[in-house]
């Protein structure tokens, strides 16, 4: 057993029922690869649909693209890492197994040095959502001082990240969408937006939901709408954004999803000029391979100066508990509700 770890396993797809407890060889990192001691992982969206067998991976699997942890060796060719670093990183499909495990080896440009002023249960719950938030705000939208914006889904994990980039840029005045008082709470106490600002989505019609927003915004269309729900809000998202705007959106939609994109009067792109922006975090690492992998690192050294800074806090955490299959089956659970109310994280024994 001494070449082996635990991890948590699926050798079927399905529901949270096929995670299980098993064992999983321990990776050798090969050259241009760290290995990493895990020391605490989270539970993304994208976890679910590779449980339930949406994305082509192969069995058997671990799960897990976040982890934060300690290099405990290193390939042939790293003069950057070393071991004995304190890390967080994103297995963006290119690692020897998923962070649901002990360890795990991946290319070294996919890992850094983690901020020191948040724990290694903070650092696990912001790569995603910080890589896709850097990617949406700083790279395809660039949001700038005084522009508009919307967030939906603004108390989630990406939307939140989202919301301190965008105020980070000085965006002005930021509307951002809340199911609950939980998640209004959150937006106004925690991330310090204007309660004025803040639309309570539920129980309202599609035109309701237009008017809730520029109502908002002072009487203003936002000058970039982010979507991080899809549906009803991504539709808001089109429906708001003012002339020459932009709509950045993180979800897919199914094929009859009732928006005309290429209709020349019944298009919002060709209406108001819009540009839109379809952000997928691992499309580079997975279509481009080590090439695009840059992207990764120079990402988690800007979030994690800001981090340092106090310019950018992590997302809400809910410590799950250590991992193990019931562990991480509660957390699907919990996050296939779509209200989660944080990153829901599971630590390993070499938590400290
Ligand atoms: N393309 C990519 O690269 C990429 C990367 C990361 C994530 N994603 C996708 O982005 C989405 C969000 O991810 P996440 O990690 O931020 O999820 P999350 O933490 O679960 O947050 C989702 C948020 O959506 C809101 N919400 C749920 N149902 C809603 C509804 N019917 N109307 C309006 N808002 C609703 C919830 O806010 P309230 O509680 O306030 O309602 C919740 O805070 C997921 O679909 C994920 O798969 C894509």
């Amino acid at each position: 057993m001494d070449d082996l770890m635990k991890a948590v396993v699926i050798r079927a797809f399905g529901g949270p029922d096929v995670l299980e407890d098993g064992y999983w060889p321990i990776p050798d990192p090969a050259p241009g690869e760290v290995r990493i001691r895990i020391e605490a992982t989270s539970v993304n969206p994208i976890d679910l649909a590779w449980r339930r067998g949406e994305l082509g991976q192969k069995l058997p699997a671990v799960l897990g693209r976040d982890f934060s942890g300690t290099i405990d060796a290193i390939g042939e060719g790293i003069c950057d890492l070393a071991s004995g670093d304190r890390v967080w990183g994103y297995q963006a499909g290119l690692a020897s197994n998923g962070s649901y495990a002990e360890y795990l080896c991946l290319p070294s440009l996919l890992v850094a040095k983690r901020p020191r002023t948040i724990s290694a249960l903070e650092a696990a719950a912001m790569p995603v959502v910080g890589l896709t938030a850097y990617k949406c705000v700083c790279e395809k939208a660039q949001v700038a001082a005084g522009m508009p914006v919307l967030v939906t889904g603004a108390a989630g994990g990406v939307g939140a990240m989202i919301v301190q980039l965008a105020q980070h840029a000085g965006a002005s005045p930021i509307v951002a969408t809340a199911g609950s008082d939980r998640s209004a709470a959150y937006l106004v106490d925690e991330l310090g937006l204007d309660p004025d600002r803040i639309v309570r989505y539920r129980g309202l019609s599609r035109k309701e939901l237009a008017a809730a927003v520029f109502d908002r915004a002072g009487g203003h269309r936002p000058h970039i709408a982010f979507d991080t729900v899809g549906g009803a809000m991504k539709l808001l998202a089109f429906d708001t954004v003012a002339v020459d705007g932009h709509v950045v959106s993180i979800v897919e939609e199914p094929a009859d999803f009732p928006l005309n994109l290429w209709d020349e009067t019944a298009s919002p792109m060709s209406m108001r000029s819009l540009s839109f922006h379809f952000v997928e975090l691992s499309a580079g690492a997975r279509l481009v391979g080590r090439d695009a992998l840059c992207f990764f690192r120079k990402g988690f050294d800007w979030l994690g100066t800001q981090v340092d800074a106090g310019l950018i806090r992590p997302p809400r955490i809910q410590d799950m508990g250590v991992l193990s299959a019931d562990t991480a089956r509660k957390a699907h659970r919990l996050l296939a509700t779509g209200h989660a109310g944080g990153k829901l994280i599971m630590t390993t024994g070499s938590h400290r």
